[in-house]
């Protein structure tokens, strides 16, 4: 193998899978499954065959199915888990049985009552056992970090002589730091004659906050394959996250001088779909793919990436797959901020108005934590409380029924000529947004329609607020009526009137010269 290469070992439907509250249904590990190779990790974990039919199940139709990784099967050293591993298996194309038995004197003593040696031999034997299933084979001393040095080496070097081709050094406990781990690493290479034999792989535990960090300390001393999951997800405090290690391999490679096989632009994708099928929310403050991983608050930090993303991004969004940073517009942010989002959504402002729309703001920002794009869509819609009515609603007339199909005539008034349409829908407000659009023969998108009752009682006014696109921008209109189907005809006329106010404004008039 090249010695710049790091293996991704993705562990997220094993490890990953025992996390308290986790749980996968066979097709949702499928899928799983096949977005990992998308993603293009090297091996997948694909469960633990031995432990239920649905996991045999998930690791038999994800080694069937999935192509590129290698597909894996966790077993102990007995012999039904080899055997139920190597079945599982037996249809991938590129299979690697992985079994494991503890070694640390704690685990030896209170967990298994057995010697050193007869630890050993049940190593040498799932591992001889699995040898006859596939040829890739590797094998874990579960609790390493916690295992006595002389055992370890001891026990590393007897499981290549007896044909382990992958040897992975757990932190199963997350105990370690990274100096220690990072020399624990270098030892193994230093004094197990024979481990250039096999690929060596770690597979931290995150008990203290130090996965990713552990990671990183034993790729620097040699360790070529990284067992990791998305998300960071696993046992108790879970496993190091794969996008973490993932990506300080990439932002820093002039300091660690390794490859990887990963498209990292699958990551937010993949962590998207694991959160979302396993339950699991992901906290906005997670490096990578946490909601805030790339949102700017500060009005100074704001003004910096406008000019400069490299000011306060190390990473550019759209390497992990996002389409852009975030800036969060808050009581911190600063008039450029604003000037920007107005201008990507649409409302290139003059200085002035600009300085009007930047005070309401303010205003707002000061009673909401964060201002949305659909709350400057309201601050510009008041803004322009004076716009032209181009088309005023003259009359309409709705047929609707249980058995009639809902049917609206429509008229119009726009430059003193009235203009009538008639049209079938969904609906009757569907039709009736049919008729007005032959109307007005605009290309408008209806995003979004909401009714809310603004009084109570059988007479209560209906408020309706509708958002259209055109040509991408978004522009709101609202009404309010006794009559939930004229409140929405108005309400819908009110966006087009606004849409024909702000075009004149901002794309037929001098943009730069436009007061709202
Ligand atoms: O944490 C651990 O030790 C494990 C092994 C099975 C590799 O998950
Ligand atoms: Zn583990």
């Amino acid at each position: 193998m090249d010695s710049n290469r790091v293996l991704v070992f993705d562990t997220t439907l094993r490890d990953g899978e025992q996390s308290p509250g986790a749980s996968l249904s066979v097709n949702d590990k499928v899928a799983i499954a096949h977005q990992l190779a998308r993603l293009n990790v090297d091996v997948i974990e694909a469960g633990f065959p031995v432990s239920s039919e649905a996991q045999f199940d998930a690791v038999r139709r994800i080694a069937q199915e999935v192509d590129g990784p290698t597909i894996t099967g966790l077993a102990r050293c007995i012999d039904l888990d080899i055997d139920r591993a190597g079945e599982a298996l037996k249809d991938a194309k590129k299979p690697r049985i992985h079994t494991f038995v503890a070694t640390s004197k704690i685990h030896l003593e209170k967990k298994f009552r057995k010697t050193e040696d007869e630890i050993l031999e049940m190593a040498l034997k799932g591992i001889k056992r699995a040898k006859q299933y596939c040829d890739d084979v590797e094998f874990s001393p579960e609790d390493s970090a916690r295992t006595g040095k002389d055992f370890l080496f001891r026990i590393v070097k007897a499981a290549i002589e007896a044909g382990a081709t992958t040897i992975n050094i757990p932190d199963t406990v997350g105990y370690s730091n990274p100096e220690e781990f990072g020399e624990l690493i270098r030892e193994i290479i230093k004094k197990v004659d024979n481990i250039h034999k096999a690929i060596l792989s770690v597979h931290c535990h995150n008990d203290l906050g130090l996965a990713v960090a552990n990671t990183l300390a034993a790729v620097r001393q040699g360790a070529q394959q990284v067992e990791v999951t998305i998300n960071g997800v696993g046992e108790r405090a879970g496993n190091a996250s794969l996008e973490e290690v993932v990506m300080a391999l990439k932002t820093r490679q002039a300091f660690y001088k390794k490859q990887m096989g990963i498209n990292s632009k699958e990551i937010i994708p993949t962590s998207r779909m694991v959160s979302r099928m396993m339950g699991i929310p992901v906290q906005p403050n997670k490096a990578i793919v946490g909601a805030n991983a790339f949102a700017h608050e500060s009005g100074i930090h704001q003004d910096a990436v406008i000019k400069d993303a490299s000011t306060y991004e190390i990473m550019t969004p759209t390497e992990i797959g996002l389409e852009s940073n975030k800036i969060v517009l808050g009581r911190h942010s600063g008039r450029h901020g604003l000037k920007q989002r107005l201008q990507e959504i649409g409302y290139p402002l003059t200085p002035e108005d600009l300085d009007r729309i930047y005070e309401r703001f303010l205003e707002l920002a000061d009673k909401k934590k964060e201002v949305f794009e659909e709350d400057l869509l309201a601050l510009i819609a008041e803004e322009s409380q004076d716009v032209t009515e181009a088309f005023q609603l003259e009359y309409f007339q709705i047929l609707s029924g249980n058995h009639a199909i809902p049917t609206a005539t429509i008229g119009l008034k726009h430059k003193d000529q009235v203009f009538r349409e008639a049209s079938v829908g969904d609906g009757p407000v569907d039709a009736a947004y049919k008729a007005i659009d032959k109307i007005v023969k605009m290309p408008l998108k209806l995003a979004d329609y909401s009714l809310k009752g603004v009084t109570g009682g059988k007479d209560a006014m209906g408020e309706v607020v509708v958002h259209v696109t055109e040509n991408g921008k978004r522009i709101i209109g609202r009404a309010a009526s006794t009559d939930v189907i004229e409140a929405s005809i108005r309400a819908y006329v009110n966006a087009i009137n606004r849409v024909l106010f702000l075009k004149e404004k901002f794309t037929n008039g001098n943009s730069e010269k436009a007061q709202l």
